[in-house]
C-alpha cells in the first residue's frame, strides 16, 4: 500500500514532532488543528529549529525548505478528504475524540487507517467509535517525536493484521524502530517510565532532595539522557499526570497513585517546557 499523503490531526507537541518526523522522511503532511493559526506556528517552529540546525551543520543546507515545503497547514477538516493516512493526536479527552473520528469516518476513503497516538485512552473503545474499527490502531511516538527512533504499535481488539502489518511497514519507513504491545495502560514505555517520573515527584514531596539533585541523580547515577522530573516538563507534566491516572484507574494499584506535585503544578497551569514553567523555569 503506498502512503504519500498524510493528515496529521493535532498541532500540539506532538503534532509538530511528528509532522517533522513524517515530512523529514518524504512524506506529505496535511496538518489540521482546530485553528489553522496553531498549525501555521507549528510549522514556523520546526523552521526555526531546522534552520537552526542548518547553521550547526547537524543537518544539510536545504533540508529546513525540503521539510517546511511538505506540511500544509489547515484549520479545515475537509483538507484530509484525500490523505491515503491519518495520524491522530488531538487532545486527550474520549469526547473530543468521538466527535473528531465520527467526522473522519464520513470523510475518508473506506481503506484509510486511523493511527492513534493516545497514550491514555483505550484503543478497542476509540476503534468502537469508529465504522472502520478493524483499521483504527494505536501508533504512540516519543518526545522529541522528530529523534526518539521508537513507535509503539498497538492494535485495538478489532484491528486486523492488514492495518498492523501496513502501519509497521510505514514506521520502518519513515526511519523508526516499531515495536507491537497488547492494549495495556502506559503500553511498555509509560508503563516504566511514568511510575519513575511519579517517584522522583514524591521524592521532591517528602523533601528528601531538590529538583536539581534528584535530576542530577538519575543522569549521573542512572544514566538517564535528562532527569526524570526535567523530562515531565520535556512531555507536559499534564500528560504524565494524565497517564499516571490511567495507570491507576485502569488497574486500581496504590502503587500508580499521582504524587501531588504533579497535580498542584497542573492545577496552577506550570505544564512544564511548553508553558515555560513546571519542575523547572523556563523563562531564563
Ligand atoms: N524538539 C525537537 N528536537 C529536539 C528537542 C525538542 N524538544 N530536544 C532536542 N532536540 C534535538 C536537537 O535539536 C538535536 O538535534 P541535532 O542533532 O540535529 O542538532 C538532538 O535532538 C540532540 O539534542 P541535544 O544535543 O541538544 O541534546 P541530547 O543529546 O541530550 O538529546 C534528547 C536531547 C533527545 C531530548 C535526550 O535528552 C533524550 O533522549 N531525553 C529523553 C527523552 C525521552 O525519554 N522521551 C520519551 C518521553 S515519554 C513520551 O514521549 C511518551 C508519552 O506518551 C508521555
Amino acid at each position: 500500500m503506498n502512503i504519500n499523503k498524510i493528515g496529521l490531526l493535532g498541532a500540539g507537541t506532538m503534532g509538530q514532532g511528528i509532522a517533522w518526523a513524517l515530512a523529514a522522511a518524504g512524506k506529505e503532511v496535511v496538518l489540521y488543528d482546530i485553528k489553522e493559526e496553531f498549525c501555521v506556528k507549528a510549522v514556523a517552529q520546526i523552521g526555526k529549529s531546522l534552520t537552526r540546525a542548518e547553521e550547526k551543520g547537524s543537518v544539510a543546507a536545504g533540508t529546513m525548505e525540503a521539510v517546511v515545503s511538505k506540511i500544509k497547514p489547515t484549520g479545515n477538516l475537509d483538507d484530509l478528504a484525500g490523505v491515503d493516512f491519518i495520524v491522530e493526536c488531538v487532545f486527550e479527552n474520549m469526547d473530543v475524540k468521538k466527535e473528531v473520528y465520527t467526522k473522519l469516518d464520513n470523510l475518508l476513503k473506506p481503506e484509510v487507517i486511523i493511527a492513534t497516538n493516545t497514550s491514555s485512552l483505550s484503543l478497542t473503545e476509540i476503534a468502537a467509535i469508529t465504522e472502520r474499527a478493524d483499521k483504527v490502531i494505536g501508533m504512540h511516538f516519543f518526545n522529541p517525536a522528530n529523534v526518539m527512533k521508537l513507535v509503539e504499535i498497538i492494535p485495538a481488539i478489532q484491528t486486523s493484521q492488514a492495518t498492523i502489518d501496513i502501519v509497521t511497514e510505514l514506521a520502518r519507513e519513515i526511519g523508526k524502530k516499531p515495536v507491537q504491545v497488547k492494549e495495556g495502560p502506559g503500553f511498555v514505555v509509560n508503563r516504566i517510565l511514568i511510575p519513575g517520573i511519579n517517584e522522583a515527584a514524591y521524592i521532591l514531596y517528602e523533601g528528601l532532595a531538590s529538583a536539581a539533585d534528584i535530576d542530577t541523580a538519575m543522569k549521573l547515577g542512572a544514566g538517564w539522557p535528562m532527569g526524570p522530573l526535567a523530562l515531565a516538563d520535556l512531555v507536559g507534566v499534564d500528560i504524565a499526570l494524565a497517564v499516571c491516572n490511567t495507570l491507576f484507574n485502569e488497574t486500581g494499584d496504590p502503587k500508580y497513585r499521582p504524587a501531588p506535585p504533579l497535580r498542584q503544578l497542573v492545577r496552577a497551569g506550570w505544564l512544564g517546557m511548553k508553558s515555560k514553567k513546571g519542575f523547572f523555569d523556563y523563562n531564563k
